[in-house]
């Protein structure tokens, strides 16, 4: 990686701010999954032991640019609490007096954080004021956020204009491990794409083709090809403005291309619907397609064996409600038999993961979903771009 980091400039009494992505997914005020807060853990204990004055900084969902007890990180520094075995305060706020004031009494090895940076409207604009703001008290920011790093905002790259800007060791280690995959995988290559929507990832599937042997489709998505291949798919979820680009997918995929042939279906979206397997063609109006089927999950883990490298982003069937994670959940356990090289990057994906007790056994399991996704697709990540080359 050509940026510099935390262990390449001197943190020595230095106020530092960090931007983390604590965005998590959030269940009735409580941290429902907390793989970025554990992956940000190393910086911030870094910093801490080599004699920084640490205030961490991060957005949590979308607020309208406005103060939202929802989106509160509250939670969060009473997580940091209780992992550095240490209090992290927690600012009401990320700009303005009192936190001019806090930031100028930090000491070092102390660690606070500040309330969600899109509680401001110019941080989702890029508000050159707001980012001075930001920057305010501090003599070095440090980009960890690497999840967020596809946003051009005040807190991923404005407060970098007005501040040295160096790489957070997540930051580093999603780059090296990205830069590999995308400069010089292991060949041959496979990606597996799922999650609902397709237009999304047009661009990274388009990227990929060029580099991958196979790609394998499910999860929503799926359904598109289904769709113009004239099948019926009943009450499935469907994108209409996603026709267009199976349909381009397919022209230029060919042979590459490996589809679904049997799926689960359900009445409706709901724990323990009424569901049954069927194949791709006999899919009866009423019903909706809601999981990969067992053949297609076998084929598609068979495939994988030949491959050296294997990218896969997105669930493959309903995810959130059981027992449609089922593929879901295979699919994180076959990956962890390859070998191959295994990038996993989304959050279902990596929940995933998770929850298969795999994660360990993957080469890599980026934090990222858009700036996974935009990173591959050989797009500009401004939240990167903005920091000290080495
Ligand atoms: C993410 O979860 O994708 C990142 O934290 C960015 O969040 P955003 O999509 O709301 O900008
Ligand atoms: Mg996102």
């Amino acid at each position: 990686m050509n940026k510099q980091t935390v262990k390449d400039v001197d943190v020595k009494g230095k106020k530092v701010l960090v931007r983390c992505d604590f965005n998590v997914p959030l269940k009735n005020g409580t941290i429902a999954d907390d793989t970025r807060i554990t992956a940000a853990l190393p910086t911030i204990r870094y910093l801490r032991d080599h004699g920084a004055a640490v205030a961490l900084c991060s957005h949590l969902g979308r607020p309208k640019g406005k103060p939202d007890p929802k989106y509160s990180l509250r939670p969060v520094a009473d997580y940091l609490t209780k992992a550095l075995d240490r209090n992290v305060g927690m600012l009401d706020d990320c700009v303005g007096d009192q936190v001019a004031a806090a930031v100028s009494n930090l000491k070092t090895g102390e660690v606070l954080l500040m309330e969600n940076t899109r509680f401001h409207a110019g941080e989702t604009t890029n508000d050159a004021d707001f980012a001075a703001q930001l920057a305010r008290g501090f003599d070095l920011f440090v980009n960890d956020a690497f999840g967020a790093a596809h946003r051009a905002h005040a807190s991923t790259e404005g407060v970098a204009h007005h501040l040295p800007a160096v790489a957070g060791l997540l930051m580093a280690k999603e780059l090296d491990a990205l830069i590999r995959l995308k400069e010089n995988p292991a060949e041959p290559v496979a990606a597996i794409f799922g999650g609902a929507k397709i237009s999304d990832k047009i661009g990274v599937i388009e990227a990929m083709l060029g580099k991958t042997a196979v790609l394998l489709i499910g999860g929503g998505m799926a359904n598109m090809f289904f769709k113009v291949q004239g099948l019926e798919i009943g009450d499935s979820f469907i994108e209409e403005k996603g026709l267009d680009t199976a349909r381009q997918i397919l022209g230029k995929a060919g042979s590459k291309l490996m589809l679904p042939t049997d799926v689960i279906v359900a009445r409706e979206i709901r724990e323990n619907a009424e569901h049954k397997t069927v194949s791709v063609d006999a899919v009866a109006p009423g019903w909706r397609i809601v999981d990969l089927g067992p053949a297609s999950v076998d084929a598609f883990t068979q495939r994988l064996k030949e491959m050296k490298t294997v990218i896969w982003n997105g669930p493959l069937g309903v995810y959130e409600t059981r027992p449609f994670d089922a593929a879901t959940i295979a699919m994180a356990r076959s990956l962890a038999e390859l070998d191959a090289e295994t990038y996993v990057g989304g959050g279902d994906s990596g929940a995933a993961v998770n929850q298969a007790g795999t994660a360990e056994k993957m080469t890599h399991v980026s934090t990222g979903g858009g700036a996974f996704l935009e990173f591959l697709e050989g797009k500009r990540l401004p939240g990167v771009a903005i920091l000290k080359d080495k």
